[in-house]
Protein backbone atom coordinates (compact mmCIF):
# COMPACT_ATOMS: atom_id res chain seq x y z
CA UNK A 1 0.00 0.00 0.00
CA UNK A 2 1.20 3.68 -0.28
CA UNK A 3 0.74 6.56 1.90
CA UNK A 4 -2.87 6.59 3.33
CA UNK A 5 -3.96 9.49 5.49
CA UNK A 6 -5.19 8.21 9.46
CA UNK A 7 -6.11 11.83 10.75
CA UNK A 8 -5.05 15.01 11.15
CA UNK A 9 -2.32 16.75 12.95
CA UNK A 10 -5.01 18.37 14.88
CA UNK A 11 -6.36 15.51 16.46
CA UNK A 12 -3.43 14.26 17.88
CA UNK A 13 -2.06 16.21 21.02
CA UNK A 14 1.30 15.86 22.07
CA UNK A 15 2.03 13.10 23.94
CA UNK A 16 -1.52 11.35 22.40
CA UNK A 17 -1.91 7.72 20.80
CA UNK A 18 -3.91 6.56 17.94
CA UNK A 19 -5.21 2.95 17.22
CA UNK A 20 -4.89 2.73 13.74
CA UNK A 21 -4.40 -0.06 11.04
CA UNK A 22 -1.31 -0.40 8.21
CA UNK A 23 -2.19 -3.39 5.49
CA UNK A 24 -4.35 -4.83 8.37
CA UNK A 25 -1.69 -4.86 10.69
CA UNK A 26 -2.50 -3.29 14.27
CA UNK A 27 -0.57 -0.19 14.56
CA UNK A 28 -0.10 2.47 17.18
CA UNK A 29 0.63 6.45 15.67
CA UNK A 30 2.17 8.40 18.85
CA UNK A 31 2.96 11.78 18.59
CA UNK A 32 6.11 13.52 20.75
CA UNK A 33 5.90 17.27 20.39
CA UNK A 34 6.60 18.33 16.80
CA UNK A 35 7.75 14.14 16.05
CA UNK A 36 5.35 11.34 14.82
CA UNK A 37 5.67 7.96 15.29
CA UNK A 38 3.93 4.36 13.66
CA UNK A 39 4.91 1.40 14.81
CA UNK A 40 3.28 -1.80 15.60
CA UNK A 41 0.99 -2.77 18.56
CA UNK A 42 2.45 -5.90 19.33
CA UNK A 43 4.95 -6.88 21.50
CA UNK A 44 7.27 -9.16 19.93
CA UNK A 45 7.55 -10.74 23.61
CA UNK A 46 4.69 -12.60 24.24
CA UNK A 47 1.65 -10.76 21.85
CA UNK A 48 0.90 -8.35 24.27
CA UNK A 49 -0.95 -5.08 22.72
CA UNK A 50 1.54 -2.05 23.36
CA UNK A 51 -1.76 0.17 23.10
CA UNK A 52 -1.67 1.10 26.97
CA UNK A 53 1.81 1.03 27.34
CA UNK A 54 3.57 4.03 29.43
CA UNK A 55 5.79 6.48 27.23
CA UNK A 56 9.38 6.61 28.50
CA UNK A 57 11.08 9.36 26.50
CA UNK A 58 11.45 8.03 23.12
CA UNK A 59 10.33 4.58 24.35
CA UNK A 60 7.25 2.29 24.96
CA UNK A 61 6.84 0.00 27.36
CA UNK A 62 5.14 -3.06 27.14
CA UNK A 63 2.85 -3.17 29.84
CA UNK A 64 2.64 -6.79 30.37
CA UNK A 65 6.76 -8.07 31.31
CA UNK A 66 7.97 -4.48 30.83
CA UNK A 67 9.79 -4.35 27.47
CA UNK A 68 11.11 -1.49 25.63
CA UNK A 69 11.06 -0.75 22.31
CA UNK A 70 12.25 2.33 20.58
CA UNK A 71 9.60 4.54 19.11
CA UNK A 72 11.69 5.68 16.29
CA UNK A 73 13.58 2.56 15.43
CA UNK A 74 11.26 0.03 16.73
CA UNK A 75 14.50 -1.90 18.09
CA UNK A 76 13.45 -3.99 21.77
CA UNK A 77 15.62 -2.11 24.26
CA UNK A 78 15.52 -4.11 27.05
CA UNK A 79 14.79 -8.02 28.12
CA UNK A 80 12.63 -9.78 28.31
CA UNK A 81 12.11 -8.87 24.19
CA UNK A 82 15.13 -9.73 21.83
CA UNK A 83 13.02 -8.94 18.51
CA UNK A 84 12.08 -5.51 17.54
CA UNK A 85 8.29 -4.32 16.13
CA UNK A 86 8.17 -3.19 13.10
CA UNK A 87 8.03 0.67 12.61
CA UNK A 88 5.90 2.22 9.77
CA UNK A 89 6.58 5.27 7.75
CA UNK A 90 4.34 8.80 8.26
CA UNK A 91 4.33 11.99 6.39
CA UNK A 92 2.98 15.31 7.37
CA UNK A 93 1.07 16.67 4.29
CA UNK A 94 -0.61 19.91 5.05
CA UNK A 95 -1.86 19.12 8.28
CA UNK A 96 -2.70 15.79 7.70
CA UNK A 97 -1.12 12.53 8.58
CA UNK A 98 -0.27 10.09 6.83
CA UNK A 99 1.31 6.19 7.19
CA UNK A 100 2.45 3.84 4.95
CA UNK A 101 3.88 0.00 5.38
CA UNK A 102 7.27 0.77 4.20
CA UNK A 103 9.34 0.90 7.78
CA UNK A 104 10.35 4.17 8.93
CA UNK A 105 13.44 5.93 8.38
CA UNK A 106 13.07 8.84 10.02
CA UNK A 107 9.89 10.13 12.25
CA UNK A 108 7.82 12.58 10.82
CA UNK A 109 7.86 16.51 11.47
CA UNK A 110 4.92 18.82 11.79
CA UNK A 111 4.88 22.17 12.56
CA UNK A 112 2.36 22.53 15.16
CA UNK A 113 -0.21 25.05 16.29
CA UNK A 114 -2.63 24.52 19.24
CA UNK A 115 -3.81 21.05 19.91
CA UNK A 116 -7.33 20.05 19.56
CA UNK A 117 -8.13 17.19 21.47
CA UNK A 118 -10.78 14.30 20.15
CA UNK A 119 -13.22 11.89 21.31
CA UNK A 120 -11.02 9.26 19.08
CA UNK A 121 -7.61 9.41 21.51
CA UNK A 122 -6.43 8.03 24.55
CA UNK A 123 -7.21 10.76 27.22
CA UNK A 124 -4.46 12.51 28.03
CA UNK A 125 -3.94 12.54 32.24
CA UNK A 126 -3.28 15.65 34.07
CA UNK A 127 -0.47 14.18 35.58
CA UNK A 128 1.24 13.10 32.80
CA UNK A 129 4.44 14.34 33.79
CA UNK A 130 3.88 11.99 37.32
CA UNK A 131 3.44 9.16 34.97
CA UNK A 132 6.28 9.56 32.91
CA UNK A 133 8.95 10.30 35.99
CA UNK A 134 7.24 7.13 37.43
CA UNK A 135 7.79 5.28 34.32
CA UNK A 136 11.08 6.69 34.41
CA UNK A 137 12.21 5.08 37.47
CA UNK A 138 10.21 1.58 36.93
CA UNK A 139 12.81 1.49 33.74
CA UNK A 140 15.91 2.46 35.34
CA UNK A 141 14.60 0.01 38.03
CA UNK A 142 13.98 -3.42 35.39
CA UNK A 143 17.52 -1.92 34.06
CA UNK A 144 18.90 -2.87 37.91
CA UNK A 145 17.50 -6.01 38.05
CA UNK A 146 18.55 -7.06 34.87
CA UNK A 147 21.41 -5.94 35.34
CA UNK A 148 22.06 -8.01 38.83
CA UNK A 149 20.82 -10.99 37.21
CA UNK A 150 23.10 -10.96 34.41
CA UNK A 151 25.59 -12.07 36.74
CA UNK A 152 24.01 -15.57 36.94
CA UNK A 153 25.43 -17.48 34.04
CA UNK A 154 23.83 -20.57 33.15
CA UNK A 155 27.00 -23.69 33.82
CA UNK A 156 26.34 -25.51 30.91
CA UNK A 157 26.12 -22.77 28.29
CA UNK A 158 28.02 -20.35 30.03
CA UNK A 159 25.48 -17.75 28.85
CA UNK A 160 24.01 -15.39 31.30
CA UNK A 161 20.41 -16.31 32.05
CA UNK A 162 19.13 -12.58 30.79
CA UNK A 163 20.65 -13.13 27.27
CA UNK A 164 19.71 -16.68 27.40
CA UNK A 165 16.20 -15.15 27.64
CA UNK A 166 15.12 -17.25 30.63
CA UNK A 167 13.81 -14.29 32.28
CA UNK A 168 9.91 -13.37 31.34
CA UNK A 169 9.50 -10.38 33.97
CA UNK A 170 10.33 -8.82 37.10
CA UNK A 171 8.02 -7.32 39.22
CA UNK A 172 8.51 -4.71 41.91
CA UNK A 173 6.38 -4.89 44.71
CA UNK A 174 6.09 -3.10 47.67
CA UNK A 175 8.40 -2.97 50.74
CA UNK A 176 11.56 -4.38 48.80
CA UNK A 177 10.11 -7.55 47.58
CA UNK A 178 10.88 -8.40 43.75
CA UNK A 179 8.99 -11.42 42.41
CA UNK A 180 10.79 -12.76 39.12
CA UNK A 181 9.06 -15.11 36.62
CA UNK A 182 11.74 -17.24 34.49
CA UNK A 183 11.83 -20.24 32.82
CA UNK A 184 14.87 -22.75 32.03
CA UNK A 185 15.93 -24.42 29.07
CA UNK A 186 14.74 -27.80 29.59
CA UNK A 187 12.49 -28.98 32.63
CA UNK A 188 15.07 -31.38 33.24
CA UNK A 189 17.57 -28.51 33.30
CA UNK A 190 20.12 -30.54 35.98
CA UNK A 191 21.44 -26.83 36.65
CA UNK A 192 18.08 -25.87 37.57
CA UNK A 193 18.17 -25.54 41.47
CA UNK A 194 21.93 -23.44 40.99
CA UNK A 195 20.86 -20.80 38.96
CA UNK A 196 17.10 -20.34 41.05
CA UNK A 197 19.18 -20.01 43.84
CA UNK A 198 21.84 -17.26 42.23
CA UNK A 199 19.29 -15.44 40.68
CA UNK A 200 17.61 -15.16 44.09
CA UNK A 201 20.84 -14.12 45.72
CA UNK A 202 21.61 -11.88 42.99
CA UNK A 203 18.73 -9.50 43.43
CA UNK A 204 18.91 -9.62 47.46
CA UNK A 205 22.42 -8.00 47.03
CA UNK A 206 20.97 -5.25 45.64
CA UNK A 207 20.18 -2.37 48.07
CA UNK A 208 16.67 -2.01 46.99
CA UNK A 209 15.63 -5.21 47.63
CA UNK A 210 14.89 -6.74 50.55
CA UNK A 211 13.31 -10.38 49.13
CA UNK A 212 13.49 -11.47 45.66
CA UNK A 213 10.73 -14.64 45.16
CA UNK A 214 11.26 -16.69 41.79
CA UNK A 215 8.76 -18.34 39.94
CA UNK A 216 9.34 -20.62 37.50
CA UNK A 217 7.18 -21.41 34.54
CA UNK A 218 7.69 -23.75 31.53
CA UNK A 219 5.08 -21.59 29.38
CA UNK A 220 5.87 -20.50 27.24
CA UNK A 221 8.77 -23.10 26.92
CA UNK A 222 12.11 -21.64 26.25
CA UNK A 223 13.06 -21.55 22.91
CA UNK A 224 16.45 -20.71 21.23
CA UNK A 225 14.61 -17.44 19.56
CA UNK A 226 14.69 -15.92 23.27
CA UNK A 227 18.22 -15.12 23.00
CA UNK A 228 19.55 -12.13 22.22
CA UNK A 229 21.90 -11.76 19.58
CA UNK A 230 25.29 -11.41 21.83
CA UNK A 231 24.14 -15.00 23.13
CA UNK A 232 23.85 -16.76 19.49
CA UNK A 233 27.00 -15.32 18.44
CA UNK A 234 28.59 -16.85 21.86
CA UNK A 235 26.83 -20.39 21.23
CA UNK A 236 27.80 -19.81 17.57
CA UNK A 237 24.23 -19.94 16.40
CA UNK A 238 23.19 -17.77 13.81
S1 LIG B 1 4.54 -9.53 26.49
FE1 LIG B 1 5.63 -7.70 26.35
S2 LIG B 1 7.29 -7.93 27.66
FE2 LIG B 1 6.24 -9.82 27.81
Amino acid sequence: MGFERVASVAELPDGGRLSIEVDETPALLIRLGEFFYAIEDLCTHDGQPLTDGPLVGQEIKCPRHGARFDLATGKAMCMPATRGVRTFAVEIRHDEIFVSDEPATAPAKATVTEPVTSERLAPVAASEETAAQTAMAEAAAQDEYLTALREVIDPELMVNIVDLGLIYGVTALDGGQVEVEMTLTSPACPAGPQIVHQARMALERLESVETATIKLTMSPPWTPDRMTDEARDHLGIF
